[in-house]
């Protein structure tokens, strides 16, 4: 039986609701008990509201990221640097060949207020969308108390100096204050000081810090740190559990260290969306997520994950026109 996607009708009564509607161009999103629900011209789409909201707060949170974030495989964001577009099936084969798909480019500041006053009136207390599941209530139901807490713990700039010297915001330790998270006490690990000998005159600035130790105490999951930067080469850290909550389709090759447990990346076309293949990584794998693709991963238990960026700003063109391959290493 063959299958036909048609313009959705628009003339569905909402539910009552004391969530506000909120409007972007020619797209508003609305929220009931259940769903985040997406209108464009001729389209409408509804995602379970706690996929919709895990989704949001990261890509407000990073700005947009490098390239593609796909909620789903229909909403998501593509990120210019100073421009945001916002597209609904425009890289879905069935709703571009519907004729459903809409997308519209903005300022990077106008997404980023809409995201952020989403963020704001749709988050009550109980649900924290930076928690995995098991640490965090439910989204769901009516309008209730507005949630106190911060969507801004866990995104850093990145770092200006060598991690933990003064003057630099994004190290943790025993010494900051943030405690191991609970999910690592299996680990059993021995967070050593590093010695720090200094030749005179490179007194404040040499220094080191046990990574393991920084990332364990991050409350959070799927929000990567840049721990440094060396002209535009980033290391970024994070600890990861259940999925990332949003589908990244890279502009520009970036490269995965498992540093300990494990996680499972599901690779798709980047266009398509048709299934590429999966990475498993245990620690001490190495890959390099192509130019071309989108990727999701699932860590089963809490992981600690090191993602080296390129964060050069001409890089995306050259990959998109084909100057540069999509890989990064041709064997
Ligand atoms: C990614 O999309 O590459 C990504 C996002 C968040 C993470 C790790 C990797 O925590
Ligand atoms: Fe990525």
């Amino acid at each position: 039986m063959s299958q036909t996607l048609s313009a959705a009708p628009q003339s569905f009564e909402t539910l009552d609701t004391e969530y506000q509607l909120f409007s972007l161009g020619q797209f508003s999103f609305s929220r009931d008990n259940n769903f985040a629900i997406i209108r464009w011209p001729g389209g409408v789409h509804y995602m379970h509201v706690e996929l919709f909201l895990s989704a949001m707060v990261r890509d407000l949170g990073w700005e947009f990221l490098y390239g593609w974030i796909f909620f789903d495989d229909i909403f998501g964001t593509i990120n210019y640097y100073g421009k945001v577009e916002v597209f609904a099936g425009t890289h879905h084969p069935s709703y571009k060949k519907a004729g459903i798909a809409y997308h519209e480019t903005f300022d990077t500041e106008q997404v980023l207020e809409v995201f952020q006053g989403i963020a704001n009136d749709w988050i009550n207390e109980g649900y924290d969308p930076l928690c995995v599941p098991r640490e965090t209530g439910s989204a769901h139901g009516p309008k209730g108390r507005p949630a106190r807490i911060s969507l801004t713990r866990g995104f850093t700039q990145p770092a200006k100096r060598m991690l933990g010297l003064p003057g630099d915001a994004v190290a943790r330790s025993s010494a900051s204050g943030q405690p191991i998270s609970e999910s690592f006490k299996d680990l059993h690990l021995e967070f050593d000081r590093p010695q720090v000998k200094t030749e005179p005159g490179f007194e404040g600035s040499l220094h080191a810090v046990n990574v393991f130790d920084h990332i364990a105490r991050s409350e959070v999951t799927w929000i990567p740190s840049t721990v440094s930067s060396t002209r535009n080469s980033l290391f970024c850290m994070s600890s990861e559990e259940h999925v990332l909550p949003v589908t990244h389709g890279n502009d520009r090759p970036e490269w995965f260290i498992q540093l300990t447990d494990e996680i499972h990346w599901t690779l798709q076309d980047k266009e398509t969306g048709a299934p590429l293949g999966r990475v498993a990584m245990r620690p001490g794998d190495v890959c390099a997520m192509p130019a071309d693709i989108r990727h999701k991963g699932f860590a089963p238990k809490r992981a600690m994950l090191l993602v080296l960026e390129n964060s050069t700003p001409d890089l995306p063109p050259l990959y998109a026109n084909g100057t540069l391959a999509p890989y990064p290493v041709e064997f």
